[in-house]
C-alpha cells in the first residue's frame, strides 16, 4: 500500500531499513540501559490507557527487547513484530526469564504479514521515528487493526517550538545515527494518514514525548 506523500514532508531526514537494522544490531546490548527506565514512564501510560485487555488481540509494532511486554494485563493476546533480529533475540530472551508468552516475529511494519482486522489494539512504542516511510506504517496498523479499534502511537515528534523545531530539523539527519529521528512532523504524520487522534497526551520527563490514541476507523474502498 503506498502512502501517497514523501517522507520528505515529514522530516529532514531519510532512514532505510537496513541501516536502522545495523544502528539497531549495535545498540541491542545497551538498549535496555540506555532507553529502558528513561522512556518507561510512557510505556506504562501507553498500556494503562488501553484499558483491560484481558482476551484482547494486541500487535506491537516494534517490539525491541521487549521492554513493554510486562505491563499487560493477564490474559492479554500480544503479538510482537521487529525488523532488527539482534533485538528480536533480546525480547526472546526477556519472554523465557520473565515467563510471557507473546508471538514474536521478524517482520518490516510497513509490510505487515498479517490479514485486514487481525487485531483490537495496535500499538507503536518509539516506532514511528525510526521508519522510513511512517505514513505507510500507520497505513498497514490501521490495515490489521479491525475497524472501532484502537491505535495507538507513542513518540517523540517535532516540537511546536520554533526555535526548538528548527533545532530538531537541524540535528534529525545525524540523530539518525544513534537510532531516530528527531523531528518527524505529527500533524502532518497524522493528516497525510487519514488519522484524527482522539486525544494526545505528552509524556516522560521532559514532556517531549506524545501519547496518541486513534480510533480505527474504516477504510476507504
Ligand atoms: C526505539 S526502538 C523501540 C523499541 C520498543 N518499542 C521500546 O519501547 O523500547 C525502535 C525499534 O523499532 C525497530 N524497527 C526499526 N525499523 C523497523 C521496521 N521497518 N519494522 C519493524 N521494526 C522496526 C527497531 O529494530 C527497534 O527495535
Amino acid at each position: 500500500m503506498s502512502s501517497g506523500k514523501s517522507p520528505q514532508d515529514l522530516s529532514m531526514a531519510e532512514v532505510e531499513n537496513d541501516v536502522m537494522a545495523q544502528v539497531y544490531a549495535n545498540l541491542s546490548a545497551i538498549y535496555d540501559v540506555a532507553f529502558g527506565p528513561v522512556l518507561q514512564g510512557g510505556r506504562r501510560r501507553a498500556v494503562a490507557t488501553m484499558g483491560d485487555t484481558a482476551g484482547r488481540r494486541i500487535l506491537e509494532v516494534g517490539v525491541g527487547t521487549g521492554l513493554n511486554l510486562s505491563l499487560y494485563q493477564a490474559g492479554t493476546d500480544v503479538t510482537g513484530i521487529d525488523y532488527s533480529s539482534e533485538m528480536l533475540d533480546r525480547a526472546e530472551a526477556r519472554v523465557a526469564r520473565e515467563g510471557l508468552r507473546p508471538r514474536l516475529f521478524q517482520m518490516d511494519a510497513a509490510d505487515l504479514r498479517f490479514p485486514d482486522d487481525s487485531f483490537d489494539i495496535v500499538y507503536a512504542p518509539y516506532l514511528i521515528s525510526v521508519v522510513p516511510d511512517p505514513v505507510k506504517v500507520l497505513l498497514e496498523m490501521r490495515r490489521v487493526c479491525r475497524p472501532s479499534g484502537r491505535i495507538v502511537v507513542l513518540n517523540h515528534f517535532r516540537s511546536a517550538h520554533p526555535l526548538l523545531s528548527r533545532v530538531e530539523q537541524w540535528i534529525s539527519p545525524f540523530t539518525v545515527h544513534i537510532g531516530f529521528k528527531a523531528d518527524v512532523d505529527m500533524t502532518a504524520l497524522f493528516a497525510c494518514a487519514g488519522f484524527v487522534p482522539d486525544w494526545t497526551e505528552k509524556v516522560n520527563r521532559p514532556r517531549i514525548w506524545t501519547l496518541a490514541h486513534c480510533t480505527c476507523l474504516p477504510r476507504p474502498e
